[in-house]
């Protein structure tokens, strides 16, 4: 059997990356240089200094996983790079150094949506695991309930009318004065307080049972903050980020449940930033093992951006004939 080597590149945010990926499965090496020491002083991503940043590290990024994975560019079968959604500057620098790659050492060209990324990570360790499956991405850009009908083939069921779960996670945490990325310091936070304490709205939408919303949650957390301050009440930061955090893993969870029984699957994966989130992945994994449901979810270096799943997805893509040439555009508002 013949290896398929790819090298995956991946700069649709604040994450320079790159990755070499043997059969979509096998992670030789995923190098990710972060730039949230960066943005941390203005409290969010900055679009210009990402792409500024990209540009600096990904040759760098590049070699350093080649090295890592003893290989050269002449080794790659495929360059797989992420060409949206996301940032189009910062998409621009990594489908521009795919396309120079690509044509220089005549490699081909797959270009992956970083949704599909994100989901396919969960194949990266779980070499077991095929659709059909269950997929929920939460990340700072999405929030998507997914059917997995095979490979490269997608069903959204859901998806949020508003803010992406991370979104709210990174508002609330600046509302409290927790800074920037707001989800692992919610997280935190949330171990010292009670999730009882507050009773934030479970956002319904009405007409898709599996449509989300956290802009109401966000605000009635706003609102709760200001009308203590009004009374000069004083309150928990912890209870705050517990009963926020309660009420995001509730609305998911029961989505997630709702799927699993209407489509009858008996696999679920959790993918995206947020999927990290241990006491998400608690609730989950009680759910489905009630459901008698598989519960797959990657590691947290795995969750975040990372050039490996861009790996795994471009694998796929490869084999299924996707070609992308000298004309393939940064897309940043790529639909799946
Ligand atoms: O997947 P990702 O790295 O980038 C996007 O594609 O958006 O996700 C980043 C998001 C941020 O909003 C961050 O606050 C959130 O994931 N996040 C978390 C946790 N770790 C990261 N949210 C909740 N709990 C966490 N432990
Ligand atoms: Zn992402």
């Amino acid at each position: 059997e013949k290896e398929i080597k790819i090298l995956a590149i991946e700069s649709s945010c604040d994450e320079t990356a790159a990755a070499v990926v043997v059969n979509g499965r096998d992670v030789r090496s995923n190098v990710i240089s972060s730039q949230i020491a960066l943005h941390t002083l203005y409290g969010g991503v900055v679009p210009e200094i990402a792409s500024r940043k990209h540009i600096e590290k990904i040759n760098q990024v590049i070699r350093a996983a080649l090295e890592e994975a003893q290989m050269t560019l002449d080794d790659m079968d495929a360059i797989a790079v992420t060409y949206g959604p996301g940032l189009v500057g910062a998409l621009l620098v990594g489908v521009a150094q795919a396309k120079a790659i690509s044509f220089a050492k005549n490699i081909p060209l797959v270009g992956v949506h970083h949704i599909e990324g994100h989901i396919s990570a969960n194949y990266i360790e779980n070499k077991d695991l095929e659709p059909p499956f269950l997929c929920l991405v939460v990340s700072g850009g999405h929030t998507h309930l997914v059917r997995v009908v095979d490979y490269g083939v997608y069903e959204i069921l859901g998806r949020t009318r508003d803010d992406a779960a991370g979104e709210a996670f990174d508002k609330v945490a600046r509302a409290i004065g927790l800074g920037y990325p707001g989800g692992p310091k919610i997280e935190q936070k949330a171990k010292e307080g009670n999730p009882m304490a507050i009773d934030f709205p479970r956002g319904k939408v009405s007409d898709n049972v599996y449509d989300f919303s956290f802009s109401g949650m966000k605000s009635s957390v706003l609102n709760y903050i200001n009308g203590c301050k009004m009374k000069n009440q004083s309150y928990k930061e912890a209870d705050i980020a517990a009963s926020f955090q309660q009420a995001v893993v509730d609305v998911l969870t029961q989505r997630a449940i709702h799927a699993m029984e209407e489509y009858h699957l008996d696999k679920f994966a959790i993918a995206g930033g947020v999927a990290s989130n241990a006491t998400l992945r608690e609730a989950m994994r009680k759910a489905c093992e009630e459901k008698g449901v598989a519960f797959y979810h990657p590691s947290p270096i795995l969750c975040t951006d990372n050039a490996a799943m861009i790996g795994a997805a471009g694998y796929y893509e490869f084999l299924a004939g996707t070609r992308s040439h000298t004309d393939l555009n940064a897309v940043p508002n790529l639909k799946l």
